[in-house]
């Protein structure tokens, strides 16, 4: 099951394509160089897969999503920007179409969250990485939020997105589990850290508002919530009310981990 939060095809792909590998990929690009292979798993429609084919060309980079959409709108802009040193392919990150150690490094931010089972997607790429070869994994965790000034509205809403994202098999905290999934595979050299994805500035905290009020306007979660009974309507319409409120507040901030984590395969 994808656990990708459906907050609308469009508005999700628009919010990835801002990405950047300077920024979302920068604890990987230390372990980067000219003529690497790398694999990009995970890759979405491609902005951070383009920036990272700068950092190993002339190697190639491939790129695989499971989604044939976002890999269509990659592989167009790949295209459109002259980039020849990447391709892409729809894959599943749990079944690889690659041989055994067959890229120099493996790299995925925001995708291991959205694995059912995390250790089968980290078990895959470990295979397809050559002895010595490094993997990156990035991916948020959502068990942790700075929100100023703070409310219960706020707080209820990012619960009620946990829960469903917990419901759909993903893991909203799987930020702090990467270390583990590295070690557990019997990866060397495991190093881990954090960053924070913060909105502080007017246009910060209207994406933040844009990307909740996605969340909570979205028709499933809207089902699913009276089904089981999570929450209701009111409730909801609340939680939006909180984020518009928050939003205008002259001091409104409001800062979200990412978390990250390398590691070498052992030789021999
Ligand atoms: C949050 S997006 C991240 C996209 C991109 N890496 C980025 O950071 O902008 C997660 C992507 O993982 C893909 N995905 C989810 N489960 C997958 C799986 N089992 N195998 C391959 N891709 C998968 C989704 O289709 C989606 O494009």
């Amino acid at each position: 099951m994808n656990s990708a939060i459906p907050s609308g095809h469009g508005e999700e792909t628009r919010r990835f394509r801002e990405r950047d590998a300077d920024v979302e990929a920068a604890f990987f690009l230390p372990h980067l160089h000219s003529g690497m292979t790398l694999l990009d798993a995970g890759c979405g429609p491609g902005s951070i897969t383009s920036g990272l084919a700068g950092h190993v060309s002339p190697g190639e980079i491939t790129g695989i999503d499971s989604d044939p959409a976002r890999i269509d709108s990659a592989a167009h802009d790949a295209l459109a920007n002259g980039i020849v040193n990447l391709s892409y392919e729809v894959a599943d990150v749990t079944d690889l179409p690659f041989e055994d150690d067959q890229f120099d490094a493996v790299f995925a931010n925001g995708l291991i969250e959205h694995l059912p089972v995390p250790g089968d997607g980290v078990a895959e790429l470990t295979r397809v990485l050559r002895p010595g070869g490094i993997i990156g994994l990035r991916s948020p965790d959502w068990g942790m939020a700075l929100l100023h000034p703070d409310s219960d509205g706020l707080r209820d809403s990012i619960a009620l997105r946990n829960r469903w994202q917990r419901s759909r098999g993903g893991h909203p905290e799987a930020g702090r589990l990467l270390r583990g999934l590295l070690t557990d595979a019997g990866f060397d050299e495991v190093v881990a850290g954090s960053t924070a994805d913060s909105h502080g500035t007017d246009a910060g905290t209207a994406e933040g508002v844009r990307y909740m009020h996605s969340i909570l306007n979205d028709p499933e979660l809207g089902t699913l919530a009276q089904e089981n009974d999570w929450t209701s309507a009111s409730d909801m319409e609340a939680m939006r009310q909180a984020w518009t409120d928050w939003s205008q507040q002259p001091g409104a901030f409001a800062s979200f981990f990412w978390c990250h984590a390398t590691g070498r395969k052992p030789v021999g």
